[in-house]
């Protein structure tokens, strides 16, 4: 039994406009009906077992609308969400106008968001101190490149990436308590790219990073902190992922695009629960 539950989350990424949201919501509906035992059900409804998805700006609002369509409970949750609560951020959306579509989850620091729009630890932590303290979920992304694991500076990479993006020890502590905070260790060279981390090598990064939430936050915070794998997870290796005793859930992208393969990744972690 996995003490801290599970959490499966697609990132839909630049995927799925308003039909789409639609059409994934209502075939996922009809394929959960027939593949949920009552056993999932009961891990789904108590929130042991806690799916989210995490759609583009623009399906958000239909999401949530489908979402509680779907059902069992599905978190919506927004990609990107400023620190600030209004102003001259093009681009940008805040956590009340989040909040207004009635999302309270929130994913901050993707490497797409670090390598192609100039997201920095700096900003991820000012997005993250900001909206724990507005009442978000936040699941917070780190993880080295191909260049650095090779270099052998895996773990001196995500020591960095954790003093810097992580909330000041103050702002952050009461999240991890009750569970807000969730951190999401993907490493860049495993994303879209079929190179699925060994369950040895998740294992080894993700007790690295519950070490670092112990020197920070202490050892109740630490240990009651959801850590996901990310970087092409499938149905075929979720199993094996998540049987390693620090994931504690799943954040996939590609694979959690079509209904019936989000719906297998949502049964890898009632499974993993049973065990
Ligand atoms: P992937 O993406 O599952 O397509 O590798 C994971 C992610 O970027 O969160």
């Amino acid at each position: 039994m996995k003490s801290r539950g599970v959490l499966i989350a697609g990132n839909w990424k630049m995927n799925h406009g308003l039909q789409e949201t639609s059409g994934f919501f209502a075939e996922l509906r009809q394929l959960a009906e027939a593949g949920l035992k009552p056993a999932d059900r009961r891990l789904l409804e108590q929130g042991t077992l806690l799916v989210s998805v995490i759609p583009p700006m623009t399906s958000l609002e239909r999401a949530v609308a489908e979402a509680g369509k779907a059902g069992f409970p599905v978190q919506v949750a927004a990609q990107n969400v400023h620190w600030e609560k209004s102003g001259a951020f093009t681009g940008e959306i805040s956590g009340p106008m989040a909040r207004e579509l009635g999302i309270g989850w929130a994913l901050v620091g993707h490497s797409e968001r670090r390598q192609f729009f100039g997201e920095t630890d700096e900003t991820a932590r000012k997005r993250s101190e900001s909206l724990l303290s507005q009442g978000f979920r936040v699941i917070l992304c780190v993880g080295e490149t191909r260049a650095e694991r090779e270099a052998g500076k895996t773990a001196d990479v995500l020591k960095r990436q954790l003093s810097g993006a992580l909330p000041e020890p103050g702002k952050g502590a009461a999240a991890f308590l009750d569970g807000r905070l969730v951190l999401a260790y993907e490493p860049v060279w495993a994303i879209g790219t079929g190179l699925t981390a060994t369950p040895q090598q998740a294992e080894e990064a993700h007790q690295l990073i519950r070490k670092e939430l112990w020197d920070r936050f202490g050892l109740e915070a630490s240990g009651r902190t959801q850590l996901l794998y990310g970087g092409s997870v499938n149905k075929e290796n979720a199993d094996q992922l998540l049987a390693c005793p620090n994931v504690d859930g799943l954040l996939v992208g590609g694979a959690s695009l079509k209904p019936d393969g989000f719906l297998a990744l949502v049964q890898a972690g009632a499974r993993s629960l049973a065990n």
